[in-house]
């Protein structure tokens, strides 16, 4: 049948329809994912959106009210599968800022303490708490120091760190801390910014970061921390010495999604269309991860396991 469209237009239509198609596609694997995994606790991005719209409402589809983001469209599915929880679980989430993270998994049903620092942010999660109704699990958020937590040693059989420590100046400590908190046999998963062996720079594209030690940059004017750490920063920090082993390691966000994408003025659209970042989770990342592993990525996630005694 002839088509009623010029060529050029029906060409694009396809692609558009082929487009479409995919991203159908990936959306209900992702849904099926969700909906098989239980009674495991999994968060695939998808639902990591679904929780965000519950908990901040749909504006946040366009403009993000924390940190939310494609990295943490990545970091979310991934730290929850390296946790490998089960409803009823107990987690301690370290640095949770004003990150929904800990609401979404208590409302898988996990029991989250978090423990922050800014007492402001504390206050911001549990006006979020409060505002929840009928989850299925629970959180605790406490204000505490990483580099000293309030807890007794092996309170926890997991405990999570979301590019919270890359921030902390003793981040020595926080392993130490880390480690005592978990319980033998228990598990961790972190992920911090990451370089192969040295960064000259960091943001060069829109804000200007100073550099402060080696692979230590604060952001001018604000003085915010943030570190980079190689494979064997993380084995000193948060491996043999603090009584862990890293079992697995998944890395994010090279050539394209850092060079072209984080680390450019397109940043300036860093905070919008948090579909756009759930698209690029779902294509671009995989691809990254498949086709361009000799490339330095921006960030690693690890997991580790607290030695048995
Ligand atoms: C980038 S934000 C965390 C992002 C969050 N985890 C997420 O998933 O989006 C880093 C957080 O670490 C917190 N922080 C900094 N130093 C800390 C410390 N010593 N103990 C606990 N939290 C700390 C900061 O207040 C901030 O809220």
């Amino acid at each position: 049948m002839r088509s009623r469209f010029p060529k050029g237009v029906s060409v694009l239509l396809r692609i558009l329809g082929l487009l479409c198609g995919l991203l159908t596609a990936l959306a209900a694997r992702d849904l099926l994912a969700w909906l098989l995994a239980r009674p495991k606790i999994r968060l695939p991005a998808l639902a990591c959106l679904l929780h965000e719209v519950a908990i901040n409402g749909p504006g946040i589809l366009r403009r993000a009210v924390n940190d939310f983001s494609l990295w943490r469209l990545i970091e979310y599915p991934v730290i929850t599968q390296m946790l490998d929880l089960q409803p009823g679980a107990w987690v301690l989430d370290i640095g949770s800022g004003t990150s929904s993270y800990p609401l979404m998994l208590a409302r898988e049903g996990a029991t989250v303490v978090l423990a922050e620092l800014d007492e402001e942010r504390v206050r911001w999660q549990r006006d979020k708490l409060a505002a929840q109704g009928g989850i299925r699990g629970t959180m605790y958020p406490v204000v505490a120091d990483a580099t000293a937590l309030p807890f007794r040693d092996a309170a926890f059989g997991r405990v999570s760190a979301i590019s919270s420590i890359e921030h902390i100046p003793d981040d020595r400590a926080v392993g130490r801390e880390i480690g005592r908190v978990l319980r033998p046999g228990g598990v961790a998963a972190i992920s911090v910014p990451y370089t192969f062996g040295e960064r000259e720079s960091f943001f060069a594209g829109i804000r200007d970061f100073a550099r402060v030690g080696r692979n230590e940059f604060r952001q001018v004017g604000k003085g915010g921390l943030v570190r980079f750490y190689t494979d064997d920063d993380v084995e000193q920090r948060f491996g043999p010495p603090v009584g862990c082993h890293i079992t697995e390691r998944c890395y994010f966000g090279r050539r394209i999604l850092n060079d072209g994408y984080h680390e450019t003025r397109l940043t300036r659209y860093w905070n919008t269309l948090v579909l756009k970042d759930l698209l690029l989770a779902w294509t671009v990342h995989p691809l990254e991860e498949a086709l361009l592993r000799h490339t330095e990525p921006f960030d690693v996630m690890f997991r580790l396991e607290r030695a048995r005694d």
